[in-house]
């Protein structure tokens, strides 16, 4: 094991940790911005490390098709490409592949499919994704997966699922242990809680440095979500960090960490931030919406960062209404540090032994809505 994770404190099965990688340690639980295409969009790196993000996610499947990976170790690697030198982990291509690209074919080799850029045709191997990862310098790699498609009646999702952990033996063959790099391997099994359960005793027994859950938050609900992961969390090692992938809404991030993740990735902040919506405490608000225009309040009065420092909401109402482009920058930058706070808090309710407490403070805060 070359990735070292070192648990610090714990309160039920919630875990606080420190993931320790060649490019610096990353306390967990923590969540990961999404900086896809070798930039968080609208962001200057040191903004995004000043949000409290200390590790960023990019992704094989975009980066192999603009500017290409090789390319990218020809400029020194990721980090140094896009000027972030703290830790990074790339998704392994196989969910964007599926979701983003032209005539997927998927069989026992790997997937070929059709850019969404440019219509070339590629193909892509579980070996081709870690080889992609190496060259972009990924602290922590993917394996490559085929997230199961929702709803999967149970004999689909089996076969999805067996399949998915072949190509993970592949990755792990293919995958090369240098200190401070590591390998996560990806749970899969869709609503059923004993494929669950197969897909994890079955990446355990291979063993990987971390291991995520993949297939969730695909449309089965918060309650199923939160079935699936009680499902699997029992089944995989504990001195190893889980990461639940895609999610998501702060409640289902909380409710996750008292479930035993550890680590979190999400467009939400990002992607949602430049169509003007911004989470607060209170929940979330649309910018564009006429009730701001001669508001001189914050975003949220309780936050601590810039924007809601300097800016007042009938400003940043002005900024969407003229298409001005700082107004999508302000409000990624708002809510990043919205999710980087929550995770503080609950990194300090885990090591008080008080997060049921906090998990409730933050549900009854949403609850009351903006006013
Ligand atoms: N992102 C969100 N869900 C998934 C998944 O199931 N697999 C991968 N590789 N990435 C994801
Ligand atoms: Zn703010």
């Amino acid at each position: 094991m070359t990735l070292r994770y070192e648990r610090l404190a714990q309160d039920g099965v919630a875990r606080r940790g420190r993931l320790h990688t060649a490019h610096g340690a990353v306390n967990t639980p923590a969540f990961m911005p999404v900086g896809t295409a070798a930039t968080v969009k609208g962001m200057w790196p040191e903004q995004v490390k000043a949000t409290g993000a200390e590790i960023i996610l990019g992704n094989t499947y975009h980066l192999m098709l603009r500017p290409g990976a090789e390319r990218v170790a020809s400029l020194g690697g990721l980090h140094k490409f896009m000027n972030w030198p703290g830790p990074i982990l790339t998704d392994s291509g196989g969910f964007q592949v599926m979701s983003l690209s032209e005539l997927r074919k998927i069989d026992e080799d790997g997937v070929t499919f059709r850019s969404h850029v440019d219509g070339s045709k590629h193909h892509l191997t579980p070996e081709r994704s870690i080889e992609i990862q190496h060259l972009l310098d990924a602290n922590v790699t993917m394996a490559f997966d085929e997230c199961t498609p929702f709803p999967a009646e149970a004999p689909v999702a089996a076969e999805s699922m067996h399949r998915s952990m072949r190509w993970a033996e592949r990755c792990k063959a293919a995958f090369k242990d240098r200190p401070g790099y590591g390998l996560f391997g990806i749970v899969q099994g869709s609503v059923y809680p004993e494929l669950r359960r197969e897909s994890s005793e079955w990446l355990t027994r291979i063993g990987y440095d971390g291991y995520a859950i993949g297939g969730l938050a695909v449309g089965e609900g918060q309650e199923m979500m939160f079935r699936m992961i009680e499902a699997t969390i029992p089944f995989l090692p504990e001195d190893r960090p889980r990461y639940l992938m895609g999610v998501g809404r702060p409640l289902d991030i909380v409710g996750a960490v008292q479930r035993g993740i550890d680590m979190f990735d999400c467009v939400m902040p990002t992607r949602s931030g430049r169509t003007g919506q911004a989470f607060t405490r209170r929940g979330t608000i649309n910018i564009r919406n006429a009730r701001h225009a001669h508001d001189p309040r914050p975003i949220d009065a309780d936050c601590s960062c810039p924007v809601c420092r300097d800016y007042a909401r009938g400003y940043l109402h002005h900024l969407f209404k003229a298409e001005e482009m700082l107004g999508p920058m302000l409000l990624t930058a708002h809510n990043l540090q919205h999710y980087q706070t929550l995770m503080a808090g609950l990194r300090g309710a885990i090591e008080a032994g008080r997060l049921d407490a906090f998990a409730a403070e933050v549900a009854e805060a949403e609850s009351r809505g903006d006013i």
